[in-house]
């Protein structure tokens, strides 16, 4: 990893994912989590504060080492054991059948293969288990997303893999899951490419295409 991938951008992204208006947001999805639960994409650890006293234990998965220090910091905080797995969620090395919730936020947009993602976390929740997701994503108005489409190789330099135009919630349904809840909305003061939202609770029980 490069100084801008392994320095500079952790911390960007630490400071952008970690304003108000998203601490707001986390806690809100995190709300109904509860027993034993998966995160997908842990980053720099910002959910942690935001799981409710219902959380028995955390496994979370996560390539690169962002941030360590912090990391080490904000899980030595946490009011409930958490494991943390160095890998990509697209190979996860869980039964199947274990987790009571899975949780991603602000990281299907960056996974390499989020489709084979999604089967695993799929596989690995139980019957009853619950995905929750707060993802941006590809906009419903063409002209933004023709903007997402013309933006993204770019997006994915400087923000180290990350697209603009991925259909969040088409992503969801294709890897077998039912989704529950769906909201789309823009968050304001966001330029719309990057600020078009999707938040969802999905369950185990769609039908892969
Ligand atoms: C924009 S950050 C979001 C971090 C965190 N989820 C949050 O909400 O603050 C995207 C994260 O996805 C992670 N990521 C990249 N490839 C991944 C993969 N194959 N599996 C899981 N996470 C991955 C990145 O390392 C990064 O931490």
């Amino acid at each position: 990893m490069g100084l801008y991938a392994s320095f500079i951008f952790p911390r960007l992204m630490d400071w952008i994912l970690g304003g108000e208006r998203f601490h707001t947001e986390r806690r809100r999805l995190l709300a109904s989590a509860h027993g034993l639960v998966l995160e997908i994409g842990f980053g720099t650890g910002l959910n942690l504060p935001h799981y409710p006293p219902s959380i028995t234990a955390l496994h979370t998965v996560e390539p690169a080492s962002l941030l360590p220090d912090r990391v080490a910091r904000r899980v030595a905080g946490a009011p409930f054991p958490v494991h943390l797995h160095q890998l990509g969620a697209e190979g996860l090395p869980f039964d199947d059948g274990l987790f009571d919730y899975a949780i991603s936020t602000f990281t299907l947009c960056t996974i390499p293969d989020p489709a084979k993602a999604l089967r695993e976390v799929r596989r690995v929740l139980k019957p009853e288990g619950r995905f929750l997701f707060l993802e941006h994503g590809r906009s419903d108005d063409p002209s933004i997303a023709r903007w997402q489409d013309r933006l993204n190789p770019m997006q994915q330099v400087v923000a180290c893999g990350c697209h603009l135009n991925r259909r969040i919630d088409h992503l969801v349904v294709q890897a077998g899951f039912r989704l529950e809840q769906l909201d789309q909305y823009t968050l304001p003061s966001i330029p719309r490419i990057g600020g078009e939202m999707y938040r969802g609770q999905a369950c185990t029980t769609g039908i892969p295409t």
